[in-house]
């Protein structure tokens, strides 16, 4: 499959000779984070299905892109069809072995697709939080699970790399296609492992590149919120999963495709991958010294 983006200038957000690095830097993270939350908020607004991240636009939104995503047609026809508005690029459900009376939680919720099929897997004795940075999906996934009777699930407003959750209170962790969209996905895995349970694992699905992102999309929002341009690559992605503290991160499933940047006809190779990880159950030795006044 292929993407055709155009390509805006680098220097977008170059404010003015006297602005420091850091703050350059900073700037251009919160014009990101911004325009990533502005068109979510548009696409939470609107009944008709969008455009999503990784699949083709004349499939997104319906049963069967659902299905070509890797969920189950038994899970999707229990949940509210208003949820599944073909935004993943997995289907981190199908593969998280979740169980009854779990806490999950679900970075980026969305309108809550994971969320609702997470809550009939772990039933009334389980728990699912999703969190996601949009007024719009909170209030969305919000009125569907009133409306459906959900008892066990819990949609936060707020951020993934500052998550509004207890430390050590999460069985498991899921995502679709959202990690890519964080200007700190640093902070978001260290956020992850801080949450988690020990001994508590993450299955995510999310968007790599095949190399580094072209710098004529690095600046461009909608690439940005089509999940392009903040995709790191794989290795670095898993890279700091492992810095973060997981321990058997291992990618289960791949699939790839290309965009192709307008101004000089390139395509460059991505991939949707799910990936599995573990938090260990007991802490890291500490390296000899560390902790001690000099
Ligand atoms: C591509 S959609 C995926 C939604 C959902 N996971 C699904 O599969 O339908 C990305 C979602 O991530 C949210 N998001 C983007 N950046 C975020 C951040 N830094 N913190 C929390 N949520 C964020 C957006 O508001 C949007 O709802």
């Amino acid at each position: 499959m292929i993407y055709v983006v155009a390509a805006t200038c680098a220097d977008m957000w170059d404010d003015g000779k006297q602005d420091t690095r850091t703050e350059r830097k900073s700037l251009r993270k919160a014009k990101i984070k911004d325009g990533v939350k502005e068109r979510y908020a548009q696409i939470a607004s609107q009944e008709q299905q969008p455009c999503c991240c990784s699949c083709s636009c004349d499939s997104v939104g319906t049963l069967f892109g659902a299905e070509e995503m890797g969920y189950s047609r038994e899970d999707l026809e229990r949940i509210p069809k208003e949820a599944i508005m073909g935004l993943g690029c997995g289907s981190p459900t199908a593969v998280a072995s979740l169980k009854k009376g779990e806490v999950v939680l679900d970075l980026g919720s969305g309108a809550g697709v994971d969320v609702f099929i997470a809550a009939e897997k772990v039933g009334p004795k389980g728990k699912v939080i999703g969190v996601d940075i949009t007024k719009e999906m909170v209030n969305r996934a919000k009125r569907l699970a009133k409306a459906n009777g959900y008892k066990n699930v819990d949609f936060r407003l707020g951020e993934i790399e500052k998550l509004p959750v207890e430390d050590g209170s999460v069985d498991i962790i899921i995502s679709n296609c959202v990690i890519n969209l964080s200007t700190d996905k640093d902070a978001v895995f260290r956020e992850a492992f801080r949450v988690l349970k020990p001994g508590g694992r993450l299955t995510i699905s999310d968007i790599v590149s095949e190399k580094r992102v072209p710098a004529a999309l690095r600046d461009d929002v909608d690439a940005w919120s089509a999940c392009i341009a903040g995709a790191l690559q794989k290795s670095e992605y898993l890279r700091k999963m492992a810095d973060a503290g997981f321990g058997k991160v291992q990618v289960t499933a791949e699939r790839d495709f290309y965009v192709e940047t307008v101004e000089d006809g390139k395509k460059h190779k991505f991939l949707s991958v799910t990936v599995k990880a573990y938090k260990p159950k007991t802490r890291r030795p500490e390296p000899a010294g560390a902790g001690v006044a000099a």
